[in-house]
């Protein structure tokens, strides 16, 4: 068994921007699980997988990423880097900034993150400006703010280095399953990992790793939902706030990844995410954040339509981690019973005297 070092240390290195003056900001990102979905895959008649990308080091995709933008950084002598964040970016960001010893300042939108990754950017000692608006707002401020000052704005948005880690998200799934899936669904915010992804895969092709090419099914949230609507929306709604986004920065590259896949970008309802969501954690074992559940909810819309050809196999990003929003979690609802601490009395809650009585 090899131990794994991150990305810019491991085999994908060749697809990545860097030269060896760069150095290695890592904290093991990438080489996520890739788990057969045994529910999914009964349910709908396809072969159905899940690429974990919430067990990445900050618990999102946004590592793979980050790991290239932070190190090209540090390399050019950067001190501060700065960014616009629906949470994961903002936390990913500033874990990365911490290792390489320069000051992240994150930009986020006022009441709209989740706990846990406002949390994770505080702990990694990040600059946080609450804004009173908008993701989209945010990104505004930040690519304004970045164009005036000496810092390195770490967005996605053109931002190649991002995008160029992003990309091995398709590396590690054609290299487990050994050619390209048929399908691969994912969650679409920004627009930026759709775009990665779908160019991980066109570049694996063109090298000869893959035979072919998926079809890449996108999710938006159906009160965020630009794509889908062809226009960009003022105020996004959704409980999935990761992806609470009414103006991708990345618009043409996830329009060129659905129409060079011959794919789709949909819209799924907030009802159908937490149900999908609930589904995961409750057949997959996996807890995935809100957003993550995007691609399952769509996929299993396609299938409720009757419009999803079986035996397809296919894959799904998980996005981000469901420990990330445990309000998310407490707000869908839960029973316990509670019990005092006598032994009878928890055998009573768990309801084993009428089991065996
Ligand atoms: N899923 C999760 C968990 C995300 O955090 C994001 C984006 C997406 C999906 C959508 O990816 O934007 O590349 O289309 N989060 C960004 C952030 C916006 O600031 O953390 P996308």
């Amino acid at each position: 068994m090899t131990t794994w070092h991150g990305l810019i240390d491991s085999d994908y290195r060749r697809w990545l921007p860097v030269t060896d003056d760069t150095p290695s900001i890592s904290l093991g990102e990438g080489n996520t699980p890739l788990l057969r979905s045994a529910h999914l895959s009964a349910l709908t008649g396809c072969e159905v997988w899940l690429k974990v990308e919430g067990a990445n080091p900050t618990g999102s995709f946004k590592d793979r990423g980050m790991t290239v933008a932070i190190s090209r950084a540090a390399e050019a002598g950067a001190e501060t880097v700065l960014c616009a964040s629906t949470g994961n970016t903002s936390a990913s960001a500033a874990a990365y900034a911490a290792r390489a010893g320069l000051t992240a300042a994150v930009l986020v939108p006022k009441g709209q993150v989740a706990l846990g990754k406002l949390s994770q950017a505080v702990r990694y000692g990040a600059r946080i400006v609450e804004i009173d608006g908008t993701f989209d707002d945010c990104l505004r401020a930040a690519r304004e703010l970045a164009a005036d000052h000496p810092i390195a704005l770490v967005n996605s948005v053109g931002n190649e280095l991002r995008l160029s880690g992003q990309r091995t998200v398709a590396y590690e799934i054609v290299d487990a399953l050994g050619d390209a899936p048929d399908v691969h669904c994912m969650p679409v915010g920004n627009g930026g990992n759709i775009t990665a992804t779908w160019g991980g895969y066109r570049t694996y092709r063109s090298a000869g790793r893959s035979t072919r090419l998926p079809r890449m099914w996108g999710y938006q949230a159906a009160g965020a939902a630009p794509l889908v609507l062809g226009e960009p929306v003022a105020v996004p709604r959704t409980a999935a706030t990761a992806i609470n986004i009414g103006n991708p920065a990345t618009w043409d590259g996830a329009i060129a990844a659905r129409d060079e896949s011959g794919g789709l970008i949909d819209a799924v309802s907030d009802e159908q995410i937490f149900t999908a969501y609930r589904m995961l954690a409750g057949h997959d074992g996996v807890f995935a954040e809100p957003a993550s559940a995007a691609g399952v909810a769509g996929l299993l819309d396609r299938h409720a339509r009757g419009a999803l050809e079986p035996g397809l196999r296919i894959v799904i990003t998980l996005s981000g981690n469901g420990l990330k929003d445990l309000d998310a979690s407490m707000r869908d609802g839960y029973t316990a019973t509670e019990a005092s601490a006598a032994t009878s009395d928890v055998a009573r809650a768990l309801g084993l005297a009428t089991l065996n009585p």
